[in-house]
């Protein structure tokens, strides 16, 4: 008897622990932008399983392919159909103006998912990891890794950043260049193919053979090679990017015993295959177990008319206002810590890398 009762008082202290805050349960839309990277299935999964332990009713939408109607469509039917709080990772952070009015008329909170969504009042909070420093990352690990600080003689870098409809890119953009534009200014890095603003080097829809096809473009014009004209360091700004960059350098003739240093974002597992083969030099691991987590956490204090727990009140600013923020922390990752930031902590199982 006494085993039942102590058995049951460690079952119900579980489900304590999993509910944490969510005494009221919900209906909740989540809309994803695309099931083709694989950051996004383990977003979108990662929510919904962490909802439903919350007690919640999950509807989980992706938008097909990055297609913005779809998306549209998804979000005006989640308003439709009454659910109470919906979470959007946008496609096109200015393409949702006019469908969430529907969501501001029928006062349901909009969380912005890693994306913020632009010209909307509609939206009361965003989560996401802290993108400067995404961007800082990237750039100090190619400061660092070519040594600038004690080179003489000018190196050569390319590019890659994504479409600028996410406005992510901005902010990755701005974190790197607060850390590489001393040595672009300097003439200690140069830029060969002469494509130097975010535009020029955007990517459609982080698409990989987007960005593969442009360093070919890019192998031609310059005349890069590892016997001819050098290149000391690629920074692509995520995975995706990074693998069509090393892709047409592999094609080229590189191998892992001269590749230029490739920066990426996401640790996707072929990117992390990448490393450890010695392709690409790092990535930066955004743990969307830790960014899920978080938000649920708003959706519960929502739902339970308490306070959302934010930490940034000042840099997101959507065109309709400062929209409050919590930001998760961006780690580098590198052949010498991948072992234990993504084996050792379960995100990934070793046989999978
Ligand atoms: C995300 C990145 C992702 C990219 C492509 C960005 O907005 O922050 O993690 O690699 O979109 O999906």
């Amino acid at each position: 008897m006494k085993l039942k009762f102590s058995a049951l008082a460690a079952a119900a202290l579980a489900v304590t622990m999993f509910a944490t805050t969510a005494a009221e349960a919900a209906k909740i839309g989540v809309s994803m932008p695309t099931q083709s990277l694989q950051r996004w299935n383990q977003d979108g999964s990662n929510m919904k399983a962490m909802l439903e332990q919350s007690g919640h009713d999950v509807d989980l939408q992706y938008a097909g392919d990055n297609d913005i109607p779809t998306q549209v469509n998804q979000i005006e039917n989640m308003i439709a159909a009454g659910n109470e709080v919906i979470v959007i990772a946008a496609i096109d952070g200015s393409a949702l103006t006019e469908v969430l009015k529907g969501a501001k008329e029928k006062n349901i909170p909009v969380i912005a998912y890693d994306r913020l969504i632009m010209n909307s009042d509609a939206v009361s909070y965003y989560a996401t990891f802290d993108n400067t420093k995404v961007g800082r990352l990237q750039g100090q690990y190619i400061v660092d890794a070519l040594d600038l600080d004690n080179k003489t003689e000018p190196v050569n870098i390319e590019f890659f950043t994504g479409p600028t409809d996410d406005n992510n890119v901005n902010f990755f953009w701005g974190g790197a260049m607060s850390v590489l534009q001393p040595y672009l200014d300097s003439g200690k890095l140069k830029v060969p193919s002469g494509q130097t603003t975010k535009e020029q080097c955007a990517t459609l829809n982080w698409n990989l053979e987007e960005a593969q096809k442009r360093m070919e473009n890019i192998i031609s014009s310059v005349g890069y090679g590892p016997e001819d004209t050098p290149l000391a360091a690629v920074l692509a700004q995520n995975d995706a990017c990074a693998n069509g960059v090393t892709n047409a350098l592999l094609a080229t003739g590189y191998d892992n015993t001269n590749m230029p240093i490739i920066t990426g974002q996401d640790c996707d597992k072929p990117a992390v295959k990448n490393i450890v083969r010695g392709y690409q030099s790092m990535s930066v691991f955004k743990d969307t177990r830790t960014l899920a987590q978080q938000v649920v956490k708003m959706v519960d204090a929502i739902v339970n008319g308490q306070e959302v727990e934010v930490n940034d009140t000042t840099t997101y600013n959507n065109g309709t206002g400062v929209i409050p923020s919590y930001l998760c922390e961006p780690v580098a990752a590198t052949k010498d810590n991948y072992k234990s930031l993504l084996i050792d902590s379960g995100y990934y199982k070793a046989d999978e890398i």
